[in-house]
């Protein structure tokens, strides 16, 4: 098993505490946020037809996609209402004052 190189991505103070932001990894688009005190990050691309998921549509922990409508739990990736289709998880950590994602 390979232990993931990890890149800083944001000081802690400019991620979200509900929300997130679209930040740039070795040429990929990556959501990182928090709803609460859970973390998360996923590849900003919808697994429908690629859409750049941070121009969608937030409501609390669910975001709808700009292009034709499919909505995902920010928290858990999956769609709604249909889990078989899932955002792509990024490993993400906070260690000190930082944010660090893996890709
Ligand atoms: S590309 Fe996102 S719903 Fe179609």
């Amino acid at each position: 098993m390979t232990i993931p190189d990890f890149v800083p991505v944001l000081r802690l103070e400019e991620l979200p505490h509900d929300g997130f932001k679209a930040v740039e990894v070795e040429g990929r688009s990556i959501l990182v946020g928090r709803i609460g005190n859970q973390l998360f990050a996923w590849l900003d691309r919808c697994p429908h037809a690629g859409a750049p998921l941070r121009i969608g549509k937030r409501c609390g922990e669910e975001l709808t996609c700009a292009w034709h409508g499919w909505t995902f739990n920010l928290l858990t990736g999956s769609a709604v209402p249909d889990p078989a289709f899932h955002l792509t998880s990024i490993p993400v950590k906070i260690d000190g004052s930082q944010v660090f994602v893996s890709v």
